[in-house]
């Protein structure tokens, strides 16, 4: 099966890129390098280095003829979405239609979609379930959204089939240590710590003490990017066995708050990861897990990475690895 993996060569696809090419499928992966690494590109796998706002540039890789998309590319930071909407609206939402009228000519009868959990917006009930109200916070979330409102017509009108994968938080590295790009000013919590961690940033800015969760600090559903990877795969070869598209959550149905990463991350790391208390970053939600129960009775898929040891220690591989020689300083 071919398969054009379009921002493959970022974090989570690069993960996404390398398991399915363990299994046998024939990747080529399609990215801009604008946030992805030439670091995540894999050896067994084809690249086009090109911008999905290019569309007849697009059609004409498409026109390759591949069995399937999986897209990922996409900005992803909600805080800067809030500030910088046109930046959202440009890659994510012009980006994603011209993917999916490339797909429509190129007659590529499906596609893999990243959405997220930001769709959802302030948990109304825990864990979130696919029926939870739709009211995204962020400008971030809500081009989630409209881009899976999008699939459905085109699902309705031009036959395209999809999947729309909603991550929770996504952290981990591969296990097997293949993946070594590091994301570049990264704003989510893991990769803060790895910095901090590494000598990179003075601490990590702990955002709130006074949640009502049991420490005080935010709850998460922390999903390693390798459970991602297989949710992708097992995704895929649903929408190649079955006929109907489908939205599913993606998480670990665990919450884990920030200072029990943190000290995961001390303790792991051996280093001692300096942190400030400080207020509440507008727009945090105290608590979100979610209910993964229909990826698991549609796709058989369950986490299998996710718990905070494996996610830092994964993650600490990466990074140090990295910044090897750091390490090796007295
Ligand atoms: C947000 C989005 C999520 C999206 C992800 C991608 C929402 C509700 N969630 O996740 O859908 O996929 O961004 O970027 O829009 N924290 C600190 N210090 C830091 C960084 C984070 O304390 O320096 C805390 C946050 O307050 C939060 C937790 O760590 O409690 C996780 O934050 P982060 O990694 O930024 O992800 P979300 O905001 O949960």
């Amino acid at each position: 099966m071919n398969v054009l993996v379009i921002g493959g060569a970022g974090y989570i696809g690069s993960h996404v890129a390398r398991f399915f090419a363990d299994r046998g499928l024939k990747v080529d992966v399609l990215d801009n390098l604008s946030t992805g690494t030439r670091e995540n590109l894999f050896s067994d796998c084809g690249f086009f280095e090109e911008d999905i706002l290019n569309y007849r540039a697009i059609v004409a890789i498409m026109q390759r003829g591949y069995d399937a998309v999986v897209h990922l590319a996409a900005a992803k930071a909600a805080g800067e979405s809030m500030i910088r909407p046109e930046k959202y609206a440009i890659q994510n939402l012009t980006g994603t239609i011209s993917i999916l009228n490339a797909a429509c000519e190129a007659k590529i009868p499906r596609l893999v979609f990243s959405s997220s959990a930001a769709i959802y917006g302030e948990p109304k009930y825990l864990p979130i379930d696919e029926a939870h109200p739709k009211d995204p916070a962020n400008f971030y979330g809500f081009t989630k959204l409209e881009i899976e409102r999008c699939l459905e017509w085109y699902d309705r009108l031009k036959g395209l089939k999809f999947a729309a994968l909603r991550y929770f938080n996504a952290a981990g590295y591969d296990p097997e240590g293949r993946v070594h790009g590091l994301e570049r000013n990264p704003a989510n919590l893991v990769p803060v710590i790895m910095e901090v961690a590494v000598g990179l940033r003075p601490h990590l800015e702990v955002f709130g003490t006074d949640y009502s969760t049991p420490d005080g600090s935010g709850v998460r559903d922390y999903i390693h990017v390798t459970d991602l990877a297989e949710a992708h795969y097992a995704a895929l070869m649903h929408l190649v066995e079955e006929p109907g598209s489908f939205a599913v959550n993606l998480g670990s149905e665990r919450g884990l708050s920030v200072l029990e990463i943190l000290d995961t991350a001390r303790r792991i790391t051996g280093r001692p990861i300096p942190a400030v208390m400080t207020g509440r970053r507008p727009g945090d939600p105290a608590k979100l897990v979610a209910s993964s129960a229909a990826a698991k009775k549609l796709l058989g898929w369950e986490a299998k990475y996710s718990d905070a040891e494996t996610i830092i220690a994964t993650s600490w591989r990466a990074y140090a690895q990295h910044f090897a020689h750091e390490r090796e300083r007295p």
